[in-house]
């Protein structure tokens, strides 16, 4: 097969900077970030999908900040929820495979063991409920689809736990975490290497296995466990477990969203390592030096 033409949008993000360095070697990637693709205007991303015409669309950008999405909704549910459908319509019109990535927090968190992609969703916040309007649309069109359900995104570029509890252990002797949530932290460079070795299988494989998946590191964690594991074995800072109750937000989370994912497992041929181990791998690697802007 040819070289396929891959849009990636949001490649300023953890995932986009890392899915747009990836699959450089597998494809011409046209890295958009905002500057370049605003998602929260429609007839933009019309135009943008018309004129490069892919044969892949890797959609990295996203509206991300769960507490600030409260108080705007409709710029969440622009960028979350209305843009990834008009990404699939247009993938759709010119056949070309489409790859998204949503969020465990479509969930309300009250289970106790993983939850299968056909688990019955309910968000309890504005970001939650914008990325499911995000998967209904995208499920609505029906074209070559895949959607990776992933939870707890890290990596040492932008916003993220590792890097916030790297900064506070440098300021504070203490940390107070939570420990009543039960997620799974992935880093983004692995959720990124298991989109390139998908894409590896071609696209028309992907085409037939067009679906939603969940797309997770193994094992499991609560963010104080992620918070010990970032500090290792230093005598200083402390960390001590808190209640989501003794530190409010505005967004509520969902207590526990450890995703199951077999049915990625299975269809795929390949799992992601424990989480512990991902994070060891990403705090010995270099940052890499930025490919858009
Ligand atoms: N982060 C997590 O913990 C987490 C957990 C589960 C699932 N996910 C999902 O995983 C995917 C990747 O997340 P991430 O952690 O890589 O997010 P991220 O680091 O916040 O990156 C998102 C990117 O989207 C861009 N973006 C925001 N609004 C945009 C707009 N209107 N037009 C174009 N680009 C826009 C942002 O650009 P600016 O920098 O200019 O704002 C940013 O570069 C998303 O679909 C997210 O919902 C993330």
């Amino acid at each position: 097969m040819q070289r396929p033409t891959i849009l990636v949008t949001g490649a300023n993000g953890q995932l986009g900077f890392e899915l747009a360095r990836l699959l450089a070697p597998h494809g011409d990637v046209v890295a958009t970030d905002r500057g370049r693709l605003d998602l929260a205007e429609a007839d933009a991303i019309v135009a943008a999908v018309r004129g490069v015409k892919p044969d892949l669309i890797v959609t990295a950008g996203a509206y991300t900040a769960v507490d600030p999405a409260e108080k705007e909704p409709a710029v969440a549910h622009a960028i979350n929820g209305r843009a990834p459908g008009i990404l699939a319509e247009e993938a759709k019109r010119i056949g070309a495979v489409l790859i998204h990535y949503s969020t465990d927090y479509v969930f309300d968190g009250t289970r106790a063991t993983p939850y299968p992609e056909d688990a019955p969703t309910a968000p309890q916040n504005v970001y939650g409920a914008s990325k499911l309007a995000g998967e209904r649309a995208i499920a609505a069109v029906g074209g070559y689809a895949i959607v990776f359900r992933t939870s707890w995104v890290y990596g040492l570029r932008g916003k993220n736990f590792l890097l916030n509890i790297r900064r506070l252990a440098a300021e504070r002797d203490e940390l107070r975490i939570v420990a009543d949530q039960i997620g799974v932290p992935n880093w983004c460079r692995v959720l990124a290497e298991a989109t390139v070795r998908v894409v590896r299988s071609g696209l028309p494989a992907l085409a037939e296995r067009a679906g939603l998946y969940h797309l997770s590191a193994t094992g499991q964690a609560s963010w104080c466990d992620f918070a010990r594991a970032i500090v290792g074995d230093a005598k200083t800072p402390r960390i001590v477990p808190i209640t989501t109750a003794e530190y409010p937000l505005p967004a509520r989370r969902p207590a526990y969203g450890v995703l199951a994912t077999e049915r990625f497992e299975a269809t795929f041929g390949f799992a992601l390592p424990d989480w512990r181990d991902a994070l060891a791998r990403c705090v010995a690697s270099p940052i890499e030096p930025d490919v858009v802007g």
